[in-house]
């Protein structure tokens, strides 16, 4: 289902065909579990020896890497806010996440991006929160970067696609 350039999918980001697909990171940029076990799996030991060389990244930001064997040209790594409640700056660090990404994006001529549901899984942000910042920011990227045309948000589980079905029903 696209709704103006923005798409639902519920498949394993690491297959998807895009020009960059988004990691969800730690401050290490040395992999992990959930989707970042997955995409540093897929890709090969050449993203950790890239990431290695990037000297992590603060949370909030994000750091671009080839993608090797992935399908994706590209792997932009975010580092999404821990969830503590919503009183110490989760969400306007996590609305930076997005915003970090989609000026990587443009600044890499990225014209179709798939993000995980940043921040969701280990860090325990709330689905529905995250979801409306995820397509607030969605929306005005595609408002204001002419060359991005797709915006997938990949919805790894029931929940999730709710979430984004919710946020997208909203803005
Ligand atoms: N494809 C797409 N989405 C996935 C995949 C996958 N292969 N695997 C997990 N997900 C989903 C999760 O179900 C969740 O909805 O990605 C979302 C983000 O969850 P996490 O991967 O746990 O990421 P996050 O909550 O941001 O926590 C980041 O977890 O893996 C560690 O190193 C990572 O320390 C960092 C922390």
């Amino acid at each position: 289902m696209t709704n103006n350039g923005i798409q639902l999918t519920e498949e394993d980001i690491t297959g998807i065909k895009v020009d960059a697909i988004v990691n969800a990171a730690n401050n290490s940029l040395r992999g992990g579990g959930g989707v970042d076990g997955a995409i540093h799996r897929s890709a090969g030991p050449e993203l950790l020896a890239e990431c290695r060389t990037l000297g992590g990244c603060p949370t909030g930001e994000a750091r671009i890497t080839r993608g090797y064997n992935l399908p994706a040209a590209w792997v932009i790594h975010t580092v999404g806010p821990v969830w503590h409640g919503g009183t110490q700056g989760e969400p306007g660090l996590l609305a930076r996440c997005y915003r970090s990404c989609f000026s990587l994006a443009q600044e890499h001529g990225v014209r179709n991006i798939a993000f995980p549901a940043i921040s969701t899984g280990v860090y325990s942000y709330p689905k529905e929160e995250a979801a409306r910042i995820a397509v607030q920011e969605a929306r005005r990227a595609l408002a204001e970067n002419k060359t991005l045309a797709k915006i997938l948000f990949v919805c790894f589980n029931q929940a999730t696609k709710l979430a984004y079905q919710k946020a997208l029903a909203e803005f």
